[in-house]
Parts: structure tokens; C-alpha cells; sequence
């Protein structure tokens, strides 16, 4: 029988950890604070951006919302990232993804200093990642590491196959896999024979965008299969971009939709925050 890598409950002790750092820095006479910027009204944004107010909350983190218009120019959300970035009480700066088509994405990343960049996606974090110097890591591939070491399955010298080569998801991803000493293949779009490549994995990490698309015949018997993938269905349940059911019995542990990676990428950025109220506070 697979085992099914329960994210929900990693995920809820990694919180509880964070908030027990929190409680003891807030003795010490630390607050942290997370400034969480949503420009227009994407629904999916707002969902996402309302779980991580709410994940604040639990842990003791100050969460400060600013919701701005659609309109908002480039140069508006570059001067509230610039007042943020000098304000010494605000900790973290999280700029919800994506953005209205007329900001450029880069630009305002860019612009977050890096130590307040909780989620790891300034071109200075992502470098410190890639030569192994501390530094903010990105939190979905963060917290699949976290699974792994939390589930006991060792990643040292394992095939570990990526699917996807986002800059969110993909490339840390291979990073922090060849970080553990696994021997990483990325796979994408232009892949040939990408069943035989991921036939080959003891770690299959699935980041596609595409509902059920992995089947058991691109799985190794006994391999383990992290779905990044989050889909509704017309039905309106959730799925991932592996189907599930057909994988399930050949594996040797899965992550499930939902309750598999989805609230990892939360809890890793709670746990980014306390890092850097401790940096900050040391500076
Ligand atoms: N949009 C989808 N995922 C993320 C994330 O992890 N961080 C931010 N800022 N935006 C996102």
C-alpha cells in the first residue's frame, strides 16, 4: 500500500513551530510583520492571499493588507515596495503573483529587498540557493523537502525527475533536490520521451498545469509522486496534474490533492518570516 504523504499535517507542525518561534521572540520583544500586497481582484489571488492572512493570524505574525486597485501603475507599486523596504517594523514583502499585464513582474521583484524577499524569489535569494549560501528559499519547493525529510524518504543519490521548469516551481525545485544529492533531470515542454525519462524516477516531482495528465504508465513501480498540480474539475472537486487513482497503486508514496503540497508552500512562507524577523532583528 502507497503511503500518502499527509501535507496537511506536516504543514500544521511546521506552523506550530513557527508560532512557538514567534511567541519566543515576541518575549524578547520581536514582532514580525508581513506586508501581503494583492493588486486587482483575481479570485484565486484573493483566496490564496486570504490563507496566508489567516496563517498570520495562527502563528502571531502582523499581517498587513494592502488590496489595490486593477489600475495601480508600475510606479505606484513601486513606491509602496520602496516604502516598505525602508520601514523597519514590516519583516516580509509579499507581492501576490500575477500581476495586472501592464506591471512587469521582474521589475517589482527586483525591487523587494532581498531581505525581505520571504518568498525567495529575488535573483539574489535564487543565487544564494543555487551555490548554497543562506538566503530566503522559494516556499512550494521548500516545503517538498520538507515532505520528503518529514516522511522519512531519503533523496541522496535517487533519479529525481522535475516535470515543469517554472522560476517558481521547476528550476529550486532541481536546485534543492541536487542541494540533497539527488541526480536531477528537468523535464518541459520540449522533452522527448518524456514517459521513458520519467519512467526512470525514484522522486517524480509533477509541476505542469495539467489536470491527471501523469498516468501509471509514466511511473516507476515503487517510485515516490509529489502532484504541485491544483485543478477544479467540472464536477468541482480539486485534483492535480497526476491522476491520482491510476498512480496510487503502483507507487510507494503520493502526495494527495488537496491536503498534499497546497498548504507546504504556506507554512514555508510563515517559517521565511520568522527567518527574517531574526535577520533583521540582528542587523
Ligand atoms: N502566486 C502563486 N504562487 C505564489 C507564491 O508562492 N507567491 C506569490 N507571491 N505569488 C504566487
Amino acid at each position: 500500500m502507497a503511503q500518502i504523504i499527509d501535507g496537511k499535517a506536516i504543514s500544521q507542525a511546521i506552523k506550530d513551530e513557527v508560532k512557538a518561534a514567534v511567541e519566543k521572540l515576541n518575549k524578547d520583544g520581536i514582532e514580525i510583520a508581513l506586508a501581503v500586497i494583492q493588486v486587482g481582484d483575481d479570485p484565486a489571488s484573493a483566496v490564496y492571499v486570504n490563507n496566508k492572512k489567516k496563517a498570520c493570524a495562527y502563528v502571531g505574525i502582523r499581517s498587513l493588507a494592502y488590496e489595490l486597485p486593477e489600475k495601480t501603475s508600475e510606479e505606484e507599486l513601486l513606491a509602496l515596495v520602496q516604502k516598505l523596504n525602508e520601514d523597519p517594523s514590516c519583516n516580509g514583502i509579499l507581492v501576490q503573483l500575477p500581476l495586472p499585464s501592464h506591471i512587469r513582474e521582474d521589475v517589482i521583484i527586483n525591487a523587494i529587498a532581498p531581505s525581505k524577499d520571504v518568498d525567495g524569489f529575488h535573483p539574489a535569494n535564487v543565487g544564494s540557493m543555487l551555490i548554497g549560501q543562506p538566503g530566503f528559499l522559494s516556499c512550494t519547493p521548500a516545503g517538498i523537502i520538507q515532505l520528503l525529510k518529514r516522511s522519512n524518504i531519503s533523496i541522496a543519490g535517487k533519479e529525481c525527475v522535475v516535470i515543469g521548469r517554472s522560476n517558481i516551481v521547476g528550476k529550486p525545485m532541481a536546485a534543492l533536490l541536487l542541494r540533497e544529492n539527488g541526480t536531477v533531470t528537468v523535464c518541459h515542454s520540449k522533452t522527448q520521451n518524456l514517459k521513458e525519462v520519467c519512467k526512470r524516477a525514484d522522486i517524480l516531482v509533477v509541476a505542469i498545469g495539467k489536470p491527471k495528465m501523469i498516468t501509471a504508465d509514466y511511473v516507476k513501480e515503487g517510485a515516490v509522486v509529489i502532484d504541485v498540480g491544483i485543478h477544479r474539475m467540472d464536477n468541482k472537486k480539486l485534483c492535480g496534474d497526476v491522476d491520482y487513482d491510476s498512480v496510487f497503486p503502483i507507487c510507494s508514496a503520493i502526495t494527495p490533492v488537496p491536503g498534499g503540497v497546497g498548504p507546504m508552500t504556506i507554512a514555508m512562507l510563515m517559517y521565511n518570516c520568522v527567518l527574517s524577523g531574526k535577520e533583521n532583528s540582528a542587523i
